[in-house]
């Protein structure tokens, strides 16, 4: 008799599944809540350094609720998405009164900054209840194993219902992270599944029928929109100018160099902003420019240092010494302008 998925699904996970550091027996709610939080959108080994940076900075639920948005931030810096942030310190506003934490489906989606994913995560990994995250491994492992065409939007709940079905009589919590585990180690995407060393090879109908490559389908994605910038590191007596941007929209309340749209070269479209800046010029140098991806947009800037000979009056200019420019949550975007700082 073929052994059950079950089994050979959680045999694997035992001997391939990866020691993580919020992997315990018990992990909290709060080392859940933190970890997935982060693991969205985000790679396992690109998360490693800053979960632990984050639980040694806030150890506790109570110590991320007392905390000002800017130091979780600025924490944040280099791990992109940043209303992940804010979304997570304002759940940890909302829960650090409460005792006992939610533990229901409902309770738990009631919070603010807590969505399906998470609070489901919450459920199977902290509090051993039947539920499925289901990221982006589950959604390929269950393409895969069911051949699904469906629309996106209904394939998540495909999922969820026929995982269940199949791990319902196990730890759930096991059961969650062996899928995200195959889903990272094995199942691969990008067409590039390592199907001999898959315990549910058995069961996976897209490899019987030697179609693993074509599913899950494709989703067609838009390009994404190039948006040039020309960025300023303006700079005075040691000092570095910073601004703060908008509280809307794109890598909002976060501090960047001050910017313009559009590609500022030459010496008359320079001059104009600098008069529109109020600034006393003393130098003008081509910095190396540089490119950063965002999931729907890619800024391509000119990067361009200025030394002044007095600082401007620009309230919305902050100038700070440069050695405090790390005092400041800066997203990675502008990794470039900040060497030359
Ligand atoms: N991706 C998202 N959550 C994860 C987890 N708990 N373990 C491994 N990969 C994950």
């Amino acid at each position: 008799m073929m052994e059950s998925f079950a089994r050979l699904l959680l045999a694997w996970y035992r001997e391939h599944g990866r020691s993580l550091p919020w992997r315990k027996e018990n992990p909290s709610f709060y080392e859940v809540l933190v970890s997935e939080t982060m693991l969205q959108q985000t790679r396992v080994d690109k998360v490693l350094s800053y979960y632990a940076r984050f639980l040694q900075r806030f150890p506790t639920l109570q110590a991320l609720a007392s905390s000002s948005e800017e130091d979780v931030l600025r924490l944040w810096e280099g791990l992109g998405y940043y209303s992940r942030a804010r979304n997570l310190r304002r759940a940890a506003l909302a829960l650090a009164p409460m005792d006992p934490l939610p533990s229901t489906l409902e309770e738990l989606m009631a919070l603010p900054g807590i969505g399906e994913y998470t609070a489901k995560a919450l459920l199977s990994i902290h509090y051993h209840r039947p539920a499925f995250a289901v990221d982006g491994n589950l959604l390929r492992v269950h393409g895969r194993l069911q051949m699904s065409d469906a629309p996106l939007s209904l394939r998540r709940k495909e999922a969820e219902s026929f995982f269940q079905e199949r791990l319902g009589k196990v730890d759930p919590s096991d059961a969650n992270q062996a899928l995200m585990d195959l889903g990272e180690l094995v199942c691969l995407p990008h067409g590039k599944p390592l199907c001999s060393l898959c315990p549910l090879s058995p069961f996976c109908r897209a490899h019987r029928e030697g179609r693993e490559r074509d599913y899950p389908p494709r989703q067609e994605k838009k390009a994404p929109r190039l948006v040039f910038l020309t960025v300023f590191l303006l700079v005075h007596d040691g000092k570095v100018a910073l601004r703060k941007r908008d509280g809307k929209g794109l890598l909002s309340a976060l501090y960047e160099f001050p910017n313009v749209e559009g590609r500022a070269e030459d010496e008359k479209t320079l001059a104009r902003i600098f008069r529109e800046w109020g600034l006393d010029v003393e130098q003008v140098e081509l910095l190396p420019s540089s490119r950063h991806r965002f999931s729907h947009l890619v800024w391509e800037m000119t990067n361009v240092r200025v030394v002044l000979r007095s600082l401007p009056q620009d309230p919305s200019l902050l100038f700070v010494e440069r050695e405090r420019i790390a005092d400041y949550p800066i997203p990675s975007a502008f990794c470039e302008i900040r060497r030359h700082r």
